[in-house]
C-alpha cells in the first residue's frame, strides 16, 4: 500500500520537540496534512485550522482531515482565517506554520476577490493576532509564481513580476509577513515550486495527467510541451517547512525546490513509461498566467536550512502514479 506520509526516519519524534506547539492552517491541504502528520509524528503537539473552501472538492479536504483526526497529538478546528476568531487558536502556540491559501493560477482570473481574501487578509489578520499572542515565528507557504518569467535559474533577491492573480495575492501576503519580522515576531517566506507526490491537490497537471493516463482518457495539453517546471517531492517541502521552524532563516525569502526543471513533453514521456499506456493528447493554447519556465536557485535553502532535495522526480512521480492507481483501483474516488 502506497503510504501518503513517506517520511524520512529523521523526523520520527525528538525529545526536544516535546511540548513544543505549532499552529498549522490550512491543515487539510495537501502540503498542509503531510506537514501536520510529519510535526505530530516528530512529538509536537499540532492545531490545525481549515476552512474547507471550495477551491476544489472539499470532500477530498474531509477526508484529509478525518485522517489527521486520528492521530494523538493533533486537533482541527474549523474556520476561515479571514472572518474567524484566532485569539484562543493561538494561545501557547509556539510556531505557526501558515500553509492556508487559495491556490491555483488559472482560476484566478475569474475569481480574483476569493484570493485576496483567502491569501491576503488571511494573512494579515492572522500576523496581527500571532503577534498578539506571542507567537515566536511563522513560516508561510509562499510560492515561486512570485518571480514570474524572471530570469533562471531564479534567485531570491530576483526582481519580482509576478503575472497572475494567484501570484500577485502570494507576493502581497509573503510582503506583509516579511515586513512584520522584528516587530515582536519572526517570519519568513518558503517560495515552493510545484509541489507533488501523493495526495496531490485535483487541479494540478500531474495529477490530472496521471488520471487520464490510468484511465486511457485523453490529456489536455495547455502549450506546446516546451514549458518546464522544477517538480519538488511533498516529503522534501515538508522537511524543509519544518527546519524553517528553527534554522536562521528569519526575515528572508528563501525557494524550496526539486533542483531540476523538466519540460511537460518530457514528464508525458516518463508518465507513458510508468504507465505502460500509450498517451492521446489533445493540444490546447498556452494557459494565461503560465510561466514558460521555473528553476530554483537552491543556494540559500542549502546554506540555511540544510536542505536537499532527496527524491527525484521520475521517483515520486512512480509513487504518485501507483497512489491514483491504488484509489481508482479500490473506487475510493477520494483519494487521501
Ligand atoms: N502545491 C503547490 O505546488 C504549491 C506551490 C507554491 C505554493 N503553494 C502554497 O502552499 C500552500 C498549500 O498548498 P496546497 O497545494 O496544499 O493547497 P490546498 O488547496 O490543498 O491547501 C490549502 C488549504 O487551505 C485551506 N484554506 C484556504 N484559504 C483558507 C482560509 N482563508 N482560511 C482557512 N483555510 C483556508 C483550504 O481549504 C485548503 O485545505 C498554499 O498557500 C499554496 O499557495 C503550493
Amino acid at each position: 500500500m502506497t503510504e501518503i506520509s513517506d517520511v524520512p526516519a529523521s523526523f520520527d519524534v525528538e525529545l526536544s520537540n516535546v511540548g513544543r506547539r505549532a499552529l498549522v492552517t490550512g491543515a487539510a491541504g495537501f502540503i498542509g496534512s503531510h506537514v501536520c502528520r510529519t510535526l505530530v509524528r516528530g512529538g509536537w503537539m499540532v492545531t490545525g485550522i481549515d476552512g474547507f473552501t471550495d477551491s476544489y472538492d472539499p470532500v477530498e479536504k474531509l477526508m484529509r482531515a478525518a485522517s489527521l483526526a486520528r492521530l494523538a497529538g493533533m486537533t482541527l478546528a474549523v474556520g476561515n482565517l479571514a472572518d474567524m476568531e484566532l485569539d484562543s487558536y493561538l494561545d501557547g502556540v509556539e510556531v505557526l506554520f501558515h500553509l492556508a491559501g487559495r491556490a491555483g493560477v488559472r482560476a484566478s482570473f475569474s475569481s480574483e476577490e476569493l484570493y485576496i481574501r483567502d491569501n491576503v487578509i488571511a494573512t494579515e489578520r492572522l500576523l496581527g493576532a500571532a503577534r498578539k499572542a506571542g507567537v515566536r515565528r511563522i513560516v508561510y507557504a509562499s510560492s515561486s509564481s512570485v518571480y514570474g518569467d524572471g530570469e533562471v535559474p531564479f534567485r531570491e533577491d530576483a526582481l519580482l513580476s509576478p503575472i497572475s492573480p494567484y501570484a500577485k495575492s502570494k507576493l502581497e501576503a509573503e510582503r506583509a509577513c516579511l515586513d512584520s519580522h522584528g516587530r515582536d515576531l519572526e517570519t519568513t517566506a518558503l517560495r515552493y515550486f510545484t509541489v507533488f507526490g501523493p495526495g496531490q491537490r485535483p487541479d494540478m497537471g500531474l495529477r490530472l495527467f496521471a488520471e487520464a493516463a490510468l484511465t486511457c482518457g485523453v490529456i489536455t495539453l495547455l502549450g506546446d510541451g516546451t514549458q518546464r517546471r522544477d517538480f519538488t517531492y511533498v516529503t522534501d517541502v515538508v522537511g524543509a517547512t519544518i527546519a524553517a521552524a528553527d534554522a536562521p532563516v528569519a526575515g528572508m525569502a528563501v525557494n524550496v525546490g526539486g533542483g531540476c526543471a523538466f519540460s511537460i513533453t518530457e514528464v508525458l514521456d516518463i508518465l507513458a513509461r510508468l504507465t505502460g499506456n500509450r498517451l492521446r493528447i489533445d493540444r490546447q493554447p498556452f494557459a494565461r498566467g503560465d510561466v514558460k519556465t521555473t528553476s530554483a536557485d537552491l543556494g540559500r535553502a542549502r546554506r540555511l536550512l540544510g536542505f536537499s532535495p532527496v527524491v527525484p522526480f521520475e521517483v515520486g512521480y512512480e509513487r504518485e502514479v501507483a497512489w491514483l492507481r491504488e484509489r481508482l483501483e479500490q473506487k475510493v474516488g477520494v483519494p487521501v
